[in-house]
């Protein structure tokens, strides 16, 4: 069912606070590196890059990257920011379950939640595996996710919200969840404004896209990420402000990982 997203919504992702999210953790990148060790350079596997925000930083600082995204239209604007920052970055379309590209890269990141758009728990164990053979022995892999209180209960919390700073935009998110398997539906609705009347009138299109994410215990993916072979350096409950241990009522959480 996630196939089919971020297709419409690409262009509302970049244009709206989405990519803020990959933006601070490249400003938080350097203290990752200085605690847990993190090289400062080499090869880069950005999964589920998005339209390439962390990518894009981490090839100015002389990272050689690779950006994998299910989506086509997120790799295009992906592609086409980099041309403007002067920047190579190998852009491939992919799915983080399947074969990631037969390289062996230095480290590898997934951000902001992407991994919970993976609907069950062998998803999540072929999308480790898939990072385990990506990387060189030595290698970090660096991830987020949603924890099951963050899109269980805060996500549902909201209920309906409307977003209007934009003149030209209207985006509606609806939430609902269902839980007995950890699901949560975001039904997002965009209703856009040509900026120009016709014939005294505005027209407005309207896109519609379902986010389904999932999610596990913490304990659960600790236990599937030694499953795959990786060591679990450390779970972190916040990175943005300060490192903090994870909580019970953490709504996201950071592993970091690394291949023996
Ligand atoms: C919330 S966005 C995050 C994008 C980027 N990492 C960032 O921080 O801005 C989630 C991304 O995951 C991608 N995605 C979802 N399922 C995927 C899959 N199975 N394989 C590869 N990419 C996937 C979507 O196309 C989307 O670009």
């Amino acid at each position: 069912m996630n196939e089919t997203i971020y297709q419409n919504f690409a262009r509302f992702y970049a244009s709206e606070q989405y990519a803020q999210f990959s933006a601070h953790m490249l400003e938080v990148f350097p203290a990752l590196q200085e605690r847990y060790g993190l090289p400062c350079a080499g090869r880069l596997l950005d999964i589920a890059c998005g339209n390439g925000t962390f990518g894009i930083g981490m090839a100015q600082q002389g990272w050689q990257v690779y950006g994998m995204d299910q989506s086509a239209a997120q790799l295009e604007i992906a592609a086409r920011r980099a041309i403007d920052e002067a920047v190579a970055v190998d852009w491939q379309q992919g799915d983080m379950r399947e074969g990631v590209p037969a390289q062996e890269f230095d480290m590898a990141t997934c951000w902001f939640d992407s991994i919970n758009y993976l609907l069950g728990e062998a998803d999540w164990r072929s999308a480790f595996q898939a990072a385990y053979r990506a990387l060189k022995p030595g290698g970090y892999y660096l991830f987020d996710m949603n924890t099951i209180y963050g899109i269980m209960v805060h996500w549902q919390s909201f209920g309906t919200t409307i977003e209007n700073t934009n003149p030209l935009l209207l985006e509606i998110h609806r939430n609902h969840a269902d839980f007995e398997h950890n699901l949560a539906h975001l039904h997002i609705t965009i209703f856009e404004r040509e900026p120009e009347p016709r014939n005294g009138e505005y027209l407005w299109h309207r896109y519609d896209e379902i986010h389904t994410e999932h999610a596990l215990p913490v304990e659960r993916v600790t236990a599937l990420l030694h499953e795959t072979g990786f060591n679990v350096l450390d779970v972190l409950g916040g990175v943005m402000t300060g490192f903090t241990e994870p909580r019970p009522d953490s709504r996201r959480v950071w592993f970091v990982c690394r291949k023996p």
